[in-house]
């Protein structure tokens, strides 16, 4: 492979030529499976594009791709993902990075800057993703006829501005601050609803606040296409297809005989590409020897409009059959049928992400969803418009109908689809006898996004023709077709029985009763389909949705003026949908609202100072440890797995057809050098192995690592790896607690750190009025979903030496278990971490293996090895937050105050002790954030064969905030009181809180939360919403409300931190900490602390230290004892630590500046650390800030209102609102805990509403991927976003009166869970009053996470059955 970097090229090669930022590369040969991501991070220098999930389902990767157009003279821009996207389907385009935007030399892009400045970047890792979609955005917005915007302002509209990220995964932010950051681009943006930011202070007036956004210049933006390119498109000769393997026919005919030619038998693999984005739900692991790219084929990329239909070319992209359904065409087709088009274009939006159908052809959809029963919505609803399709075998053309070819054999690799075509409704009408009829067409998709990038439960598409019935004054639906998809079948049907049925019917209660059992009877999911029940009534509420206005309307004369408004003005059924739905949520983020107080009294400590670092993020010049350029000779290494719980481990094997070149070694337990241990990874409480011996005792567990040249061959090779298991004579594997409780199986709490009960249980039951005795709760676990996959990079040195950059949250343990292992002394290793792309505790104990195997790779091949896991190894051997199964007995006044409460929890920990025994405690911690009475507990760790469960993210006190708010809403249900009452009068009092938190209550001015509490109620404005929450309820049949108030109290704990400072002869500081920068801030933080510390040195130029301070990576061999960077507290340690150092070199400073000042009056920085190194004063202090006992511990205090919505036909919930205050105390840096307030909330509400992290019976992870596992998106957060951080002043024992942040504020997301539980409750009692549940209807469980199955079961699934028998028998 050749490739230059020059920009003027002879032209006329058959050479893969492309520009990158306006670099040309030209390739003589590339292997054709190769990736423009691939190609990007491994040759060339632009590292901004990110891998994450590999599979389209994140944005991490994306890209700006450029056409041109000679003839047209015209660019297309457009974004695609450059992990799915094959190099040579780039031939003469452009790519355009974030790098390409801007950089540090040459001046950063404004959208670079108001990212920044905006605070919408934390780790970084998805940041150069989320700008290359808003320039995507903007490129496109300046192409439209719109008016002219203000200067400095795009032709975006705030509506495209938010849905350009609607792709984006981000793990830190909650969306909330990048929302802002795009819309501040957008020609119709309110500057009064940009958040918190930089720029300027909230009362400047509009103008002030326009001139001080960093100017975006429409007139000069980046040229996304180059000169050059453009004269070698138009002269250069195509790519030579033998040479690249990459064929382009440029017709139907050339198709035809290089399909001739590829004998299937002659053992020649061929694959037809489009788009290539199939590969990221189909995994395939084959090597092709021939591409065939149909993107040339003129036939293949047209749209055809006659009187008969649109005939859709097989290649053309999603989003260019969406713009042509939407162009308005006079004439043609009656209005009807342009609604029809304009609707499967609107269904057609919410497929996968802007990204991915900007490639993925509609051709490609259909070929999916027939060959390999792909879940497709395109093929749906165009079923139910009757379309048609044309394929060719051989030579023959054939045209068949959408259904016949679903149901034919499947596709084989040589046929091609050419077409699809949706008829000209007007057909459809011509064959009905009735004329004065009406077609009515509608699309549905139940999915846990609902601007998509998520796959349907089960999707729908309805057409009907309906007149009105001349014997009444009813509404008779001629004829109909139905259609259902996704859910469970080989591929969509149309429900023909129910069709039939349904045809020249008069629509009536009793009608739509049989036709909704006959919907039941034919759309069933197979077996072994998740959630079966579930999709058959989303089957049954979608007809209902659609039918049921009908059945209502009053029809005399004209169907057109009774039914026109009531279902084309917002194309969904209004039917008691309306009723006091003042406020219209958009699907969106709509508002927000900050409130912060800005402390100036340790300036420039407390002042909210833009990230540290969040400019080279946003322009893809941070480097995270996989862009750290491959050292020479550097192998990669994949690790192999156990599938199976309990095994014997007879031998690992390679299917050798498969096996790609390259492979190196196989590392296993075998390879661990004399003198060294089976150890990957350590905690205060023990080791774990770093491989398993002969036996694996989990799924999950790492058997070996396989070594390759490229990261590539060595995932696949550990991907076709054939373990030979043997079970024989061995246990069952224990993989519940109850079984662990039946087998003893239990890992040891030591007596220090379990918690104290507290009072007398049994004198507290015996108080009680009312009691409620063994009740039950499960919790299931959670994923990290950090963006960045676990990595590290180990390059051996002279002596036996080892350097390690790890992306680690503690390196000082990563450097302890890796010498271990090697049996070298810690001397020998080096652990350097500089940043990590998103950690929440997963890169804790979890990162240490990884960094472990590299190591012990490297120094047995004395090469250096990296690796960088695959999003699904990564989510297989994560282990992730704990499960536990909590039983509790609650003793209670009638008045709601509780007198006693006991809990027995069990714990799955997994297999091995990671940092399990702390969960009793972290458990406590939390849960006593109420006044219980008494307080017994018996809390078992329980040892099963699941991979073992490590901290994620406020570990324990998630789960134990959550048990108390259960205890509550069981408690309140039973008194039919509601739960805010019952939460209220259980609140502490100060000496309450101090009989349950000993001295971390502390003193009774610090106890705040009952005035948060208070405070949130009326900026929540809770009371008068509760009001209106209940009425809406009253008269909205198919849509309940709940809201929810939650307070949370979180202990954290400070640990010994170390710090250095050092200011060198220029007067720069570099300073460096034991806290690792994960994105929460910590550097920020650190220099603020080192320019706050050496200001009080008080000499001329100080003010500007903090312009000078550098925060410098990790290095354990500089730096020791760093400990782990985890549990909230590490920036404020970090903090002490530098804080101390500076006092430290300021008393050194002193004496020299004084003696100064008195010879030269003022005294400047500069001057004085020049005179210090030439008298010797010692500029470099390290300290170890090692908290006091007394005062180490401390609670942190909050509270949030949730306001939900609940759709009772699919489950869904909607956050419609969440206002939160947090107490800070007085916050280091009010923008850097904002971030981790609103960041932390949406983690919480994956945790509560979204993310299923399960195992199968193996104990195997079962979601693996963004195809199942969901966190929150930018449409799944609440629509208004409201956060105070409340200063609560001064707090002597804290690190300048500083609060944590970065845990507590996860725990608020309970109150979106309960809310959504209030609105269940009020579903459930208009279920009992239509006589279909018992009274014992307001006691459930609503488990976690609340998703859209788990609402609707509750809801009832047979809701709508239950409201057509109500209605039927009240007739
Ligand atoms: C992250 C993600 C989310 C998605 N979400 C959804 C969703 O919510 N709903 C939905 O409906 N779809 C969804 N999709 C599927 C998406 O629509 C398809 O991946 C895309 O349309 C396929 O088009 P392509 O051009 O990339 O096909 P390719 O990947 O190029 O091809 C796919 C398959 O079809 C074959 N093929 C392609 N064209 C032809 C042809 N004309 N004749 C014969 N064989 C052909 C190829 O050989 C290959 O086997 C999603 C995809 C991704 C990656
Ligand atoms: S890495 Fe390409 S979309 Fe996630
Ligand atoms: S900043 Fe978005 S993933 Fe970290």
């Amino acid at each position: 492979m050749q490739n230059q970097m020059e920009e003027e090229r002879p032209t006329g090669t058959s050479n893969l030529v492309f520009a990158v930022n306006g670099h040309r590369f030209e390739l003589s040969s590339v292997d054709p499976s190769m990736t423009l991501l691939e190609f990007l991070r491994s040759h060339t220098s632009f590292k901004s594009v990110k891998l994450s999930c590999g599979e389209g389902g994140c944005g991490a990767c994306i890209v700006l791709l450029s056409k041109y157009d000679p003839l047209r003279e015209h660019i297309e821009d457009f974004t695609i993902s450059s992990c799915l996207t094959l190099l040579c389907s780039i031939n003469g385009c452009s790519i355009t990075t974030t790098e390409g935007l801007g950089n540090s030399k040459d001046g950063f892009h404004s959208i670079h800057q108001r990212f920044t400045g905006f605070h919408a970047s934390q780790c970084g890792f998805c940041t150069p993703g989320m700008c290359i979609s808003l320039f995507g955005a903007l490129v496109n917005a300046e192409k439209t006829d719109r008016p002219d915007p203000f200067l400095g302002f795009s032709k975006l509209t705030v509506i495209e501005a938010e849905k350009a990220i609607a792709g984006n995964l981000c793990r830190c932010t909650g969306y909330r601050p990048i929302a802002d950051a795009c819309k501040s681009f957008a020609a119709d943006v309110d500057m009064e609803d940009l958040g918190f930011n930089s720029f300027w202070k909230k009362k400047e007036s509009q103008e002030v606040k326009i001139s001080r956004l960093p100017f975006y210049n429409r007139n000069h933006e980046i040229c996304t296409f180059p000169k050059f390119l453009k004269r070698e498109v138009k002269s250069s000769l195509p790519l030579e297809s033998k040479r690249f393997s990459w064929y382009k026919p440029a017709s139907i005919e050339e198709l035809q005989s290089l399909l001739d030619t590829i004998d299937a038998n002659n053992g020649v693999q061929m694959k037809i590409v489009v788009g290539n984005t199939g590969v990221g739900y189909y995994k395939e692991l084959e090597h092709y020897d021939k591409y065939v790219d149909l993107t040339h084929i003129p036939e293949l990329s047209v749209i055809r409009r006659d009187q008969s239909g649109i005939e859709i070319g097989a290649s053309l992209t999603i989003s260019k059959v969406i713009e042509a359904l939407k162009e308005e065409w006079k004439g043609e087709f009656l209005s009807e049928c342009k609604v029809v088009f304009k609707k499967i274009a609107v269904h057609m939006e919410k497929i996968a992400s802007e990204f991915i159908r900007n490639t993925g052809s509609v051709g490609g959809n259909l070929v999916m969803a027939q060959r390999k029963h792909f879940p497709s919505d395109i093929v749906t609803i165009l079923l139910a418009a009757g379309s048609l399709v044309e394929i060719l075998t051989g030579t023959m053309r054939e045209k068949l109908t959408l259904e016949e070819f679903l149901v034919g054999a499947p596709f084989d690799s040589k046929s091609v689809l050419l077409n699809v075509k949706i008829p000209n409704c007007e057909s459809i009408k011509n064959i009905s006898p009735e004329r004065n009829s009406k077609l009515l067409f509608e699309t549905y998709r139940a999915a846990p996004r609902p601007l998509g990038n998520a796959l349907p439960y089960l999707n729908a598409a309805f057409l009907a023709e309906v007149s009105c019935s001349k014997s009444s004054a009813g509404i008779m639906l001629n004829r109909c077709q139905l259609a259902f998809g996704a859910f469970g079948t080989k591929h969509a049907i149309r429900a023909w029985k129910v069709e039939e049925f349904l045809a020249g019917k008069l629509l009536t209660i009793d009608i739509l009763y049989d036709a909704i059992k006959l919907v039941k009877a034919n759309v069933m999911p197979e077996d072994g389909t998740r959630n079966p029940t579930y999709r058959s009534s989303l089957a049954v509420g979608f007809l209902f949705a659609f039918l049921s206005p009908l059945i209502n309307t009053i029809c005399n004369g004209s169907v057109n003026r009774s039914i026109n408004t009531l279902m084309f003005n917002d194309g969904k059924s209004k039917q008691n949908y309306d009723c006091l739905d003042h406020v219209k949520f958009p699907t969106l983020l709509s508002s927000a609202r900050q409130v912060i107080q800005i402390n100036k009294e340790y300036h420039p400590v407390g002042e909210p100072v833009t990230k540290s670092g969040a400019a080279l993020q946003a322009s893809g010049e941070a480097v995270y440890v996989d862009d750290i350029p491959s050292p020479r000779d550097c192998l990669h290494g994949a690790f192999i797995y156990s599938k199976k719980p309990f095994a014997r481990v007879k031998g690992i094997e390679f299917n050798s057809k498969l096996l790609p070149a390259g492979l190196t070694a196989l590392i296993s337990f075998k390879d661990i050098p004399n003198g060294g241990e089976n150890i990957g990874a350590k905690t205060i409480f023990g080791p774990e192995p770093l491989f398993a011996d002969e036996f694996t005792r989990c799924s999950g567990e790492r058997l070996a690592l396989v070594v390759a040249d490229t990261q590539k061959h060595a995932d696949v090779a550990s991907s076709i790896a054939v373990v030979d298991y043997d079970l024989e004579n061995l246990d069952r594997p224990i993989l519940t607690v109850e079984q662990a409780i039946k087998r003893s199986s239990l890992f040891e709490v030591p007596s220090f750190i379990y918690p104290k009960q507290i009072g007398d249980v049994s004198k507290g039951m015996a108080e009680a009025d009312h009691k409620i005795i063994s009740a039950e709760i499960k919790l299931g676990s959670q994923y990290y979903f950090y963006m960045e996959n676990q990595t590290a990079l180990a390059v051996p040195d002279e002596e036996n030496c080892m350097v390690v950059y790890s992306s680690t949250q503690c390196p000082e343990f990563a450097h302890a278990v890796i010498a271990e292992c090697l049996g070298v002394p810690e001397h020998n290793v080096r652990v350097i971490t500089r940043r990590v792309g998103g950690a929440f505790g997963g890169k804790a104990i979890k990162a240490m293996p990884v960094a472990t195997a590299c190591a012990l790779a490297a120094y047995k091949l004395q090469r250096p090895v990296r690796m960088y896991l695959n999003r699904k190894t990564d989510m297989i051997m994560a282990g992730g937050r704990h499960p536990m199964k909590i039983t509790f007995s609650v003793g209670f006044k009638s008045s709601g105050k509780i007198t006693a409460l006991n809990l027995d929890i069990l714990i799955n920990a997994g297999i091995y002790l990671d940092i399990s025994p702390v969960m009793p405690h972290n458990i406590m911690g939390a849960l006593k954030k109420y006044d219980w009475g008494a307080l017994s507990f018996d809390m078992k760790v329980c040892k099963t064969n699941l991979l073992s469960r490590s901290a994620m993210r406020a570990p324990g006190e998630v789960q134990g905030s959550y048990i108390a708010e259960a205890v509550i809403e069981h408690v309140a249900s039973s008194l039919s009181m509601d739960a805010d009452s019952v939460r209220a009068i259980n609140l502490h009092t100060h000496d309450s809180l101090n009989s349950f938190y000993d001295v971390s209550a502390g003193e009774p001015l610090e106890y705040t939360l009952p005035s948060l509490w208070d405070k949130l109620a009326t900026s929540s404005s809770f009371i008068q919403r509760t009001e209106m929450i209940k009425e809406f309820n009253r008269c909205n049949l198919w849509r309940k409300r709940g809201i929810s108030r939650v307070p949370a109290v979180h202990e954290v704990m400070l640990r010994p931190t170390p710090g250095k400072v050092s200011i060198l002869s220029d007067g720069s500081v570099v300073v460096e900490v034991g806290g690792i920068e994960l994105g929460q801030g910590l550097w920020t933080k650190v220099k603020q602390m080192a320019a706050f510390g050496l200001g009080s040195i008080k000499c001329v130029g100080v003010g500007d230290l903090l312009d000078k301070v550098r925060v410098i990576e990790s290095n354990t061999l500089s730096l020791i004892q760093g400990g782990f960077t985890s549990g909230s507290t590490t920036s404020e340690s970090s903090c002490e630590a530098v804080r101390m150092c500076c006092k430290t070199l300021v008393d050194r400073l002193t004496p020299l500046k004084e003696r100064l000042q008195a010879q030269i009056g003022s005294v400047k920085w500069d001057m004085l650390i020049r005179q210090a190194y030439l008298e010797a004063v010692n500029l470099s202090a390290s300290s170890f800030f090692v908290p006091d006992l007394a005062s180490m511990r401390y609670l942190n205090y909050g509270a949030a209102v949730s306001e939900v919505e609940v759709d009772l036909l699919t489950g869904q919930t909607t956050i419609l609102r969440s206002d939160i205050i947090y107490d800070c105390g007085q916050s280091l840096n009010p923008a850097v805990d904002l971030g981790q307030i609103e960041g932390a909330f949406v983690q919480g509400i994956g945790f509560f509403m979204l993310e299923e992290y399960t195992t199968n019976s193996d104990g195997l992870v079962v979601e693996e991927g963004t195809w199942t596992y969901k966190i929150p998106t930018i449409d799944t957060i609440p629509k208004q976003f409201n956060v105070e951080i409340a200063n609560s002043g001064h707090h002597q024992n804290r690190v300048l009166s500083s609060k944590a942040s970065g845990e507590p504020p996860l725990l608020l997301a309970a109150s979106v869970h309960c809310a959504t539980r209030a609105a269940i409750r009020d579903a459930r009692q208009q279920l009992y009053s239509w006589g279909c549940i018992d009274s014992s209807h307001s006691t459930f469980n609503l488990e976690v996470p609340a998703n859209m199955p788990v609402v609707k079961e509750l809801c009832g699934l047979d809701s709508v059955e239950r409201y057509l028998q109500w209605k039927m028998s009240s007739n």
